[in-house]
């Protein structure tokens, strides 16, 4: 419970102690939500401050593994070290990383796994930090972490987690060789297009090749990373145990955070059907194991991740379940339009064939981000 400003309130909060007019008539009980009606009434009687309880946040403490302000210290410096490779490539550098920026990738490395060290229930919920201009560094950064934990999980020792996380961090640094023009394009890559874009494996180990202070661990993820076990992927189209353990590792998370992301040319697909589309891959294309692990261990909508499931109600991830993790229990507001009340609804996923989680919202963000994140997805209602 706590108090609030009438003119700040949410519609959705529920009254949690009566409110009194001046004359001393009870104007509103307690359990009351606050609807239009309800808000104009208390604006009516110049109330200013009301008791609240938060009716679709109250008993959920949202959890997350990572503080906020690491992971975008950590975006921070990779696009650093992204744009210094740049900067050395245009001037003809000969060696495209400089050893400060190294250091710098060695530093966020260890930040992250001193993060990771104290979580006790690995729960990782992949943030929108900033916007999609910064997709490859914030893509980088959810990568690392999740291979981290996934690394982590299979048993490999420190060094090698280490080593692996270095991969993760620095996978995708060859895009720099590649026209940004390219990489931000949105609709699909002609064929010579997409042939410039898959060279970006080899143009990142060409980079990195002869940096004594990288591991070939690290070096044999950003030269792999897109290779596939039935022969698929490139530069070399290498099959099964032609692709090392460790690569694998990378390649999953890659693709995990690369579906269930924004980028520049689609909207990030809903987390239930990334994980259906891996689940198919996994039986030929990708490590299963690793896939397997991958899932055991984040939780994809960790218990108060706003969600808005397929039929346009938002509401609150309540329970959360490892076996099913699309399908968890959540609360939702139901607002009924004719007679303008709201109240709120539990709903367990797992028991509704129709329903699903379409999309995520942020708790914290303030009334006029959750407008502005409605109004982008009516958008995209009206463009699909
Ligand atoms: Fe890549």
């Amino acid at each position: 419970m706590k108090s609030a400003r009438v003119s700040e309130i949410l519609i959705g909060n529920m009254i949690a102690e009566p409110v009194y007019s001046e004359q001393g008539n009870l104007l509103l009980k307690e359990g009351v939500v606050i609807n239009k009606h309800v808000l104009n009434k208390l604006l009516a009687h110049e109330i200013d401050y009301v008791y609240i309880f938060d009716a679709l946040m109250e008993d959920i403490e949202p959890k997350s593994l990572i503080r906020e302000e690491k992971l975008e210290e950590s975006v921070r410096v990779v696009k650093h070290v992204f744009d210094d490779v740049l900067h050395n490539e245009r001037m003809g550098v000969k060696s495209g990383i400089s050893k400060r920026d190294i250091l710098l990738v060695k530093n966020v490395v260890d930040e992250l796994l001193r993060e990771l060290e104290n979580a006790e229930n690995i729960l990782y919920t992949v943030v929108d930090l900033i916007g999609t201009d910064a997709y490859t560094y914030k893509h980088s950064v959810n990568v690392t972490v999740l291979s981290i934990i996934v690394a982590k999980a299979l048993g490999y020792d420190k060094a090698d987690i280490k080593n692996i996380a270095m991969g993760a961090l620095l996978h995708d640094i060859g895009k720099v060789r590649v026209e940004s023009e390219l990489i931000l394009k949105p609709g699909k890559l002609t064929f010579d297009e997409r042939k410039r874009v898959e060279k970006h494996p080899s143009y990142g180990y060409e980079l990195l090749e002869a940096i004594e202070g990288l591991s070939y661990t690290t070096k044999q993820i950003i030269l792999l990373h897109h290779e596939k076990l039935d022969g698929s992927g490139y530069p070399y189209g290498l099959r099964g145990i032609e692709i090392p353990p460790y690569v694998r590792i990378v390649t999953v998370c890659d693709m995990y955070d690369a579906m269930t992301t924004d980028r520049v040319y689609r909207n990030k697909m809903p987390i239930y059907r990334a994980l259906d589309i891996l689940m198919a891959e996994a039986i030929y294309r990708i490590d299963p194991e690793v896939y397997s692990v991958l899932l055991g261990n984040i939780a994809v909508y960790p218990e108060g991740t706003g969600i808005i499931l397929s039929d346009g109600r938002i509401g609150v991830v309540m329970k959360y379940r490892h076996k099913n993790p699309a399908r968890p229990i959540v609360r939702v507001l139901n607002n009924h339009l004719l007679s303008g009340k709201i109240n709120v609804e539990l709903i367990d996923l797992e028991q509704s064939q129709i329903l699903f989680i379409e999309d995520v919202w942020d708790v914290k963000a303030t009334k006029e981000e959750r407008l502005e994140a409605a109004q982008k997805r009516n958008s995209r209602v009206a463009i699909n």
